[in-house]
């Protein structure tokens, strides 16, 4: 099997990270924050060391920056729904994913916020100029995709960043598909708050992300319930992260995506160069096809391809990759709406390729060959 579906979930895990996971599971498996007692303060300890990296990783200037969340929707949710103001405005961008459109939309429908969405004029990616004629006196936040989950396009996080910081906008980065394969300095970005997907660059398993925020915003909370810390209190404690972590936190997931965390600092400039150079070669080689349509850009991209087989459905591609290819890509639509709409492939959807690490050349070499396959059968 060739697995290529990276941008879903990272499929090769580190072995570090399943030791990591397994000694969770052996020696670290008590309550991480409720009681005092040895065992639990052992599991708190290994939390507290992996938030603290978490936060150098990023530069944020604590581990209490740090805010453990199931993925990054909800991070995104929490940054979202917990620093929505009444009357006020937001601009994202046409590259979200559901978990910012979609919060969005609930607060528009309950009368709450407006948005608007930026579209990209640069068929590279986002950029400032995309952002600016949007902004209105009552715009509160940007949220910016960093890497779409759709075509790779990277937007330009830092000149939005600087913009942000000098009109006093919240400004949101979604990491889902860049944190662990490009280098994100939160300070110098000027990011309030980044959101993270650990079973994507982290190489960790699933069902944990988090939030990395500045200095300069606090969410409220958007779930509720026991923290371990004044459980005579009937509110939600004032500190952070407590605040805004409810409810027993995941010590094996932790551990495993502070594996991945060290596995990728460890590997850093090879994980970065790989990847890019297996992206910049797909390509090359796809876009020389005459019946392959290529929706990313060949030199703002990064580890997410995107296609299409002249008009043929992208699932229908998908599943003879899968079946006749042994070639595990995405079809259909990637959960990014407005970014199907933008690249004209809301009827057909696109076919992903989305890359690892653990991808090597003759698996793109393979895919390669099985597209000229495909195309050659025109039905
Ligand atoms: N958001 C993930 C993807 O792009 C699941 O496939």
């Amino acid at each position: 099997m060739i697995y290529l579906d990276n941008s879903a979930s990272t499929y090769i895990k580190p072995r570090e990270v399943i030791k990591a996971v397994n000694d969770s599971l052996l020696y670290y498996t008590a309550n991480p924050g409720r009681s005092g007692h040895q065992a639990s303060v052992k599991a708190a300890l290994k939390i507290e060391q992996a938030r603290q990296h978490i936060a150098e990783h990023f530069n944020t200037e604590c581990g209490q920056n740090v805010i453990w969340t199931q993925n990054c929707s909800q991070a995104l949710n929490l940054a979202i729904l917990g620093c929505a103001q009444k009357g006020g405005h937001v601009i994202t961008t046409e590259n979200e994913h559901n978990s910012v459109l979609r919060p969005l939309e609930h607060l528009k429908n309950q009368g709450i916020i407006d948005y608007d969405v930026a579209y990209q004029k640069d068929a590279r990616g986002i950029t400032l100029d995309d952002i600016k004629p949007l902004i209105r006196q009552n715009t509160y936040m940007v949220i910016c995709n960093h890497i779409s989950n759709v075509n790779g396009a990277i937007a330009e996080i830092n000149t939005i960043g600087a913009f942000c910081k000098e009109h006093n906008l919240i400004f949101v980065v979604d990491g889902a598909q860049s944190c662990g394969h490009l280098k994100i300095d939160i300070w110098q970005s000027n990011i309030d708050f980044l959101t993270v997907a650990g079973h994507k660059g982290f190489y960790a398993p699933q069902s944990i992300g988090c939030l990395v925020m500045g200095n300069y915003y606090r969410p409220e909370p958007i779930v509720f319930g026991g923290t371990g810390t004044n459980s005579l209190d009937l509110f939600q404690p004032d500190i952070f992260p407590e605040r805004l972590e409810s409810g027993t936190i995941s010590t094996p997931l932790i551990m495993g995506l502070h594996a991945g965390l060290e596995f990728v600092e460890r590997n850093f400039n090879e994980i970065n160069g790989k990847i890019d150079d297996l992206t910049t070669y797909l390509n090359y080689e796809l876009s020389k096809i005459n019946d392959v349509t290529v929706y990313t850009h060949p030199e703002n991209a990064f580890g997410v391809f995107a296609f299409n087989i002249n008009n043929r459905d992208s699932n229908e591609i998908a599943n003879i990759l899968n079946k006749k290819y042994g070639i595990c890509v995405r079809g259909g639509y990637h959960c990014a709406p407005l970014k199907h709409k933008a690249l004209g492939t809301l009827d057909q959807g696109a076919v992903r390729a989305s890359l690892s690490f653990f991808n090597t050349f003759s698996e793109i070499q393979k895919l390669i060959h099985a597209i000229k396959h495909i195309a050659k059968q025109k039905d």
